[in-house]
């Protein structure tokens, strides 16, 4: 999550009946973190799961609970929440709660200020897997998106009552996720876009080898600003620990010549190939079948070392490349090697950064290296930076990138 990229943004949080309620907990505070203010509005079921006392604590604001709340000078409650949010998200949504928005019914605060907004929508259902496969449901589900309202989830797994399916709500980090990615302007939106990132592993024997200092940061911000942005995103990812950004998929490999092979395998299918794994220059020409001992002679291994495959030099040779990115970590002189690495590797665009100063951090500083020249963007942190490079990237795109 950026710092505080959701800032500005005013959401009215709906929520209905169900044991996901306590999720809703943990979700305000994500939403509250990231800059958004959070109104809660809560069904008479809602309050059975969590208090409003609760909500009111995490939300920091006074909770909505019911239509004649004397409260509101005006007593259209129904009309002045809506009109200040950005976006309704409800909840959990309850099978009851959805078959009433799809007939646009006004019952309640709740319902009454969804059919009043003039706002999106956004829907979280949390079922038992029986009533999420009803027919019925199925049809108010099939309703609410021709209406135009976001339906987030919902998840597969174990479920409360003990059954396994269709229906669970999606955690709250993943629902927030959902939500600040609705937020982005769709800017890569029908775009494929295939990343590495992370550091490579190659083996001297079963259990050493050699690797480097990437965490891996900066590649999985850049995919999740890729996805946020409206693509299709696939990320080959090398030995890291970090979670794979919300609607990614995640490839896991180890090696420079494996990382080399799933991207030769993936690059026929995406438009925009962004190059930002450390991967390895060499290997080993010959790894251990066994763990190398030390000798009583003390005398030293020695290793002959082959050159790895250039992943993003190979994807550029291709006939019909897609729109390629490198990356250039440098410990001195980056403009003379930044644009030297870009032609060398025959890319549009390489990003620059003073790579060992980054290593791990939160924050980066880059230059963009291309054939009219080099520019400098600002200090931020890893993700901001990461949505700055998407809208760079997005702006020079070839029109024909889509017909390759
Ligand atoms: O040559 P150097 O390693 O500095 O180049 C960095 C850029 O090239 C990065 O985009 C990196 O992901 C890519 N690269 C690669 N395959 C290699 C070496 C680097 O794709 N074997």
């Amino acid at each position: 999550m950026a710092t505080a990229e959701l800032a500005g943004k005013h959401l009215v949080l709906g929520m209905s009946g169900g044991i996901a309620c306590y999720k809703i907990a943990e979700l305000t505070r994500l939403l509250t973190k990231a800059g958004a203010t959070v109104q809660v509005v809560m069904t008479e079921a809602a309050t059975q799961f969590i208090t409003p006392i609760t909500m009111q604590a995490l939300s920091g604001r006074p909770v909505y609970t019911s239509q004649w709340d004397a409260r509101v000078p005006n007593n259209m409650a129904h009309i002045d929440l809506s009109r200040e949010a950005d976006a309704i998200v409800i909840a959990p949504a309850s099978t009851d709660f959805l078959a009433r928005l799809a007939h646009g019914m006004a019952d309640d605060l709740l319902s009454t200020l969804c059919v009043a907004r003039d706002c999106p929508l956004l829907v979280v259902p949390a079922m038992n897997r029986q009533m999420w496969q009803n027919p019925a449901t199925q049809r108010n589900v099939a309703q609410l998106r021709a209406d135009g309202i976001e339906v987030l989830g919902p998840d597969s797994g174990p479920q409360a009552c003990g059954e396994v399916g269709d229906g669970r709500m999606l955690e709250a980090a993943a629902t927030y996720e959902a939500i600040a990615s609705f937020f982005q302007p769709k800017i890569l939106a029908g775009r494929r876009v295939l990343l590495t990132a992370g550091p490579t592993f190659e083996p001297l024997d079963p259990v050493r080898g050699i690797t480097n200092r990437s965490s891996g940061k900066m590649g999985f911000a850049l995919a999740r600003a890729a996805q946020q942005a409206g693509a299709d995103v696939h990320l080959i990812a090398g030995p890291v620990a970090l979670e794979t950004p919300w609607g990614v998929i995640r490839e896991d490999v180890q090696t420079a010549q494996q990382m080399h092979d799933a991207v030769m395998r993936a690059v026929p299918d995406y438009d925009i190939f962004i190059g930002v794994a450390a991967v390895a220059d060499w290997r080993v020409d010959h790894i251990s079948e066994h763990k190398i001992k030390k000798t009583a002679e003390r005398v030293m291994p020695t290793f002959t070392f082959v050159e790895n495959p250039d992943i993003l030099a190979s994807v550029a040779k291709l006939p019909h490349p897609p729109f390629c990115v490198g990356f250039a970590a440098e410990s001195g002189d980056l403009d003379v090697h930044g644009e030297e690495k870009r032609v060398r590797k025959n890319v549009p665009l390489l990003i620059g950064n003073l790579g060992p100063l980054t290593f791990g951090l939160d924050d980066n500083e880059v230059v963009l290296f291309e054939a009219s020249g080099a520019t400098k963007l600002p200090r931020a942190d890893k993700q901001t930076l990461a949505g700055a490079l998407i809208a760079e990237i997005a702006k020079r795109l070839p029109d024909t990138s889509l017909i390759r």
